[in-house]
C-alpha cells in the first residue's frame, strides 16, 4: 500500500507528476467548486499536535474532491490515546472506518509507526521535527507557480532550521532539481541539520551556511521563512534566547530583488512585521490556496483516483 510518510520517498517524476496535477486542481479551489472525484470516501484527519492551516487545508481539499471527513484536533487528549491506546491500534480502527487517513503527531517517526497498523493510506502531516511532506510539496507548488521554475533559484532559508520540519521537506525535494543553491540562515545552535547540508553538497550543490541575514538578502530568488520552534525547546529560557532573532522588516525587504519571493508554512509568531504583508513579494498567506489544491493531488494520488 502507498504512504505519504518521507518526503525523501517521492521519486523526481512524482513530484512532477503532483505538481501537474495541483496545477489542475486550482481552478477548483479558485472557483470554491466540488467535483465528485472522492465521492463516498473518507479521510479521517488525526491531530495530536496543534494546527490550523494543515489539517483544514487537507479537510477542504477532501471536501473540494467531493469526499467525506471525519475529524479529530486534540488526539493526544481526547482519543483513546489517553487511556493508554498504542499508535498501532488506533491505526487499525482508525482505518475501519475511513479510506485515507491524515496524521500529525509531536514525534518524530510516529506517523510511520502509526502506518504499520493501518490498513488505508496515510499521509504525515508532520511528525515532530522530523518531516512535513505535503508542506514541502505546496511550497514546491507555489514557487512554481510564482516563479514559473524550480531550476536554478537561490533560496535563503531563515530561522530555526534545527527544528524545522517544513526546510527539511523542502531541501528534500529541491535535491531533485538543477542548479539550485542553498543560502542556510540561523543562529549556530539551530543551524540545519549535518546530514542535510552534507547530502545537498554532495549531490553537488552550493551551501552556504551564515548567522547574518542582512548580508544574504539580495541573493535570494526565494526567502524560505520559518518561526522559531518553541515547542521543541527543552525549555523555556532556552527558547527565549532565540525567540526574535530574525525579523521580516520592510527595511530587510528593500535590499531583496524585485522578483524575489518570501514563503513561510506560518504562523506568524513575532517574526515577520505585519507591515510586510502588503509587499507583492510576500506570499506566505497566497500559499494556502496553493496548499489545498496540493492536497487534492496528495488525496486523489492515494486514493488511486
Ligand atoms: C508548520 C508546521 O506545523 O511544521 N506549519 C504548518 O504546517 N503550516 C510550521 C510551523 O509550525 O512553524
Amino acid at each position: 500500500m502507498r504512504h505519504r510518510l518521507h518526503s525523501k520517498d517521492l521519486s523526481y517524476d512524482e513530484i512532477l507528476g503532483l505538481l501537474d496535477r495541483a496545477t489542475g486542481f486550482l481552478k477548483t479551489v479558485r472557483g470554491r467548486e466540488r467535483l465528485n472525484l472522492a465521492e463516498g470516501k473518507i479521510l479521517a484527519t488525526l491531530f495530536y499536535e496543534p494546527s490550523t492551516r494543515t489539517r483544514f487545508s487537507f479537510e477542504t481539499a477532501m471536501l473540494r474532491l467531493g469526499g467525506h471527513v471525519i475529524s479529530n484536533a486534540d488526539m493526544g487528549a481526547t482519543s483513546s490515546a489517553k487511556k493508554g491506546e498504542s499508535l498501532f491500534d488506533t491505526a487499525k480502527m482508525v482505518s475501519t472506518f475511513a479510506d485515507v487517513i491524515a496524521m500529525r503527531h509531536p514525534v518524530a517517526g510516529s506517523v510511520a509507526e502509526f502506518s504499520t497498523g493501518s490498513s488505508v493510506p496515510v499521509a504525515n502531516a508532520g511528525d515532530g521535527a522530523g518531516d512535513h511532506p505535503s508542506q514541502g510539496l505546496l511550497d514546491l507548488f507555489t514557487v512554481q507557480q510564482e516563479k514559473g521554475t524550480l531550476d536554478g533559484l537561490t533560496w535563503v532559508m531563515v530561522g530555526d532550521l534545527k527544528n524545522s520540519r517544513v526546510v527539511h521537506s523542502q531541501c528534500t525535494y529541491l535535491a531533485h532539481f538543477k542548479g539550485n543553491k542553498f543560502v542556510f540562515v540561523s543562529p549556530e545552535a539551530l543551524k540545519m541539520p549535518a546530514e542535510i547540508v552534507e547530502s545537498l553538497r554532495a549531490q553537488g550543490f552550493e551551501v552556504k551556511e551564515t548567522e547574518d541575514l542582512e548580508s544574504v538578502m539580495g541573493e535570494a530568488d526565494v526567502l524560505s521563512d520559518t518561526r522559531i520552534q518553541e515547542e521543541r525547546f527543552a525549555s523555556p529560557e532556552e527558547f527565549k534566547k532565540y525567540f526574535g532573532v530574525y525579523v521580516l522588516t520592510p527595511a530587510l525587504m528593500a535590499k531583496a530583488k524585485k522578483d524575489m519571493i518570501v514563503i513561510d508554512p506560518l504562523p506568524r509568531v513575532n517574526h515577520i512585521d505585519p507591515a510586510v504583508d502588503n509587499d507583492p513579494r510576500a506570499k506566505y498567506f497566497a500559499q494556502a490556496e496553493y496548499g489545498v489544491a496540493m492536497r487534492m493531488a496528495i488525496l486523489a494520488e492515494l486514493l488511486g483516483l
